[in-house]
């Protein structure tokens, strides 16, 4: 199948079309590197032999959209193009409209003006908003965003609710991911975001590394376990397994869906770091530090949707995702180093 990947060169659309490629799909990845380096296409090259097709171009452009749709002769769209960083919505919310809303909008317009009414949107279990119970499931209310960034994904589901309602020709499944970490076996791509990361892991393996010196642990004194906040995991190579998944069901569904892809249980920031002290051998200090502005106590979900519709679970463990994530940011250490030196 031909499937376009918007955002395919950041880190869940590489990894998805990593295995794409395997399973013999040929993806199309659309990006306009605002959060990606060049250099994926070749690392994805390298991984599974084949240089995946690279258009540059901005999921705003509506017309290149479609042109690209239809010369590349499209089956379906899974959309991952969007900003991401929770504080900087708050700070600059127009531009989270902007990129994220405006561009949808867009999207849709060429994919229905094109004839390709096959869709799979990365939402977030942030869409859920504080959790009345867990784990969370699908029919549970939405809307409780507390930031620009979850309200776009809320209003992107809504949009997507509202196309499959006025057009049955249309299929749209809502992937709600709960904490994508880890990177591909190869350490080639990974997670490596600009700047000081914002995310825990990206954080740990570069304490882990010694550059930075040491992890903030945003809370001790939850009602968890051991105070600290608690999340819902996934590898990043299961998230894309997922999409691989999802993607039949969407050819031969039409409608709208939701569904969480997560592990179904839940790890403690404590946790997570004693995870990656063992898979990297090194010490990650902490120092605790006041609650973070709109983050939750706990969530994790209840798969079962995802297992029943698309045939998915969540395979590899919080050792395994620690590993990989640790080989990323030492390859990429290296690699850094050897630029440096030359
Ligand atoms: P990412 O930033 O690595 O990837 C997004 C990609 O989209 C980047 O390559 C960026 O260059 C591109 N992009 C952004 N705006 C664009 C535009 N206007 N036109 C074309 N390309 C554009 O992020 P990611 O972690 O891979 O996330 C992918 C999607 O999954 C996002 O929509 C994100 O909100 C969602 N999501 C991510 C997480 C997570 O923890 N990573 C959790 C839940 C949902
Ligand atoms: C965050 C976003 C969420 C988004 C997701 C993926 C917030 C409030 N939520 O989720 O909307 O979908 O990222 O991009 O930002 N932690 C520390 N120290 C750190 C970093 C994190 O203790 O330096 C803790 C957090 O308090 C939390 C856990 O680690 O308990 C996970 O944090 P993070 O990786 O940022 O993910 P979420 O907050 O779950």
């Amino acid at each position: 199948m031909r499937v376009l990947l918007t955002g395919g060169m950041g880190f869940i659309g590489s990894h998805t079309a990593v295995v794409l490629q395997e399973a013999g799909h040929e993806p199309v990845l659309f990006d306009n590197l605002s959060n990606a380096d060049r250099s994926v296409a070749s690392r994805i090259e390298r991984i599974t032999g084949r240089a995946p097709q690279f258009i540059e171009g901005d999921i705003r452009d509506g017309a290149l959209l479609e042109k690209v749709l239809r010369e590349e002769a499209v089956d379906a769209v899974i959309h991952f193009a969007g900003l991401k960083a929770v504080g900087e919505s708050v700070v600059k919310p127009l531009e989270y409209f902007d990129n994220n809303l405006t561009g949808t909008l867009r999207l849709l317009e060429a994919m229905r003006a094109s004839g390709v009414k096959r869709l799979i949107f990365s939402s977030s279990s942030t869409v859920y908003g504080p959790p009345a119970h867990l784990p969370l499931q699908e029919t549970d209310p939405t809307g409780e965003a507390t930031n620009p960034y979850g309200r776009t994904k809320i209003m992107i589901e809504e949009m997507l609710a509202d196309l499959c309602r006025a057009d049955p020709e249309w299929s749209a499944v809502c992937l709600r991911y709960f904490n994508p970490i880890g990177a591909h076996p190869s350490g080639l791509i990974g997670d490596d975001p600009n700047g000081i990361p914002n995310n825990l892991l990206p954080y740990v393996s570069r304490v882990a590394n010694g550059r930075l010196p040491f992890l903030n642990v945003y809370g001790n004194d939850y009602d968890t376990p051991d105070g600290t906040g608690v999340r819902d995991y996934i590898h990043v190579m299961d998230l894309a397994r997922g999409h691989a998944a999802a993607l039949p069901y969407a050819m031969s569904h039409t409608g709208w869906r939701a569904v969480n892809l997560g592990c179904g249980r839940g790890y403690s920031v404590l946790e997570v770091v004693a995870a990656f002290e063992k898979a990297s051998g090194r010490r990650v200090p902490v120092k605790f530090a006041p609650r973070r502005t709109g983050d939750i106590a706990a969530n994790w979900c209840d798969p079962a949707l995802a297992r029943g519709l698309f045939g998915w679970e969540a395979k590899l463990t919080i050792e395994d995702m620690c590993r990989d994530a640790w080989r990323f940011e030492s390859m990429r250490a290296a690699e850094a180093a050897a630029q440096t030196q030359s």
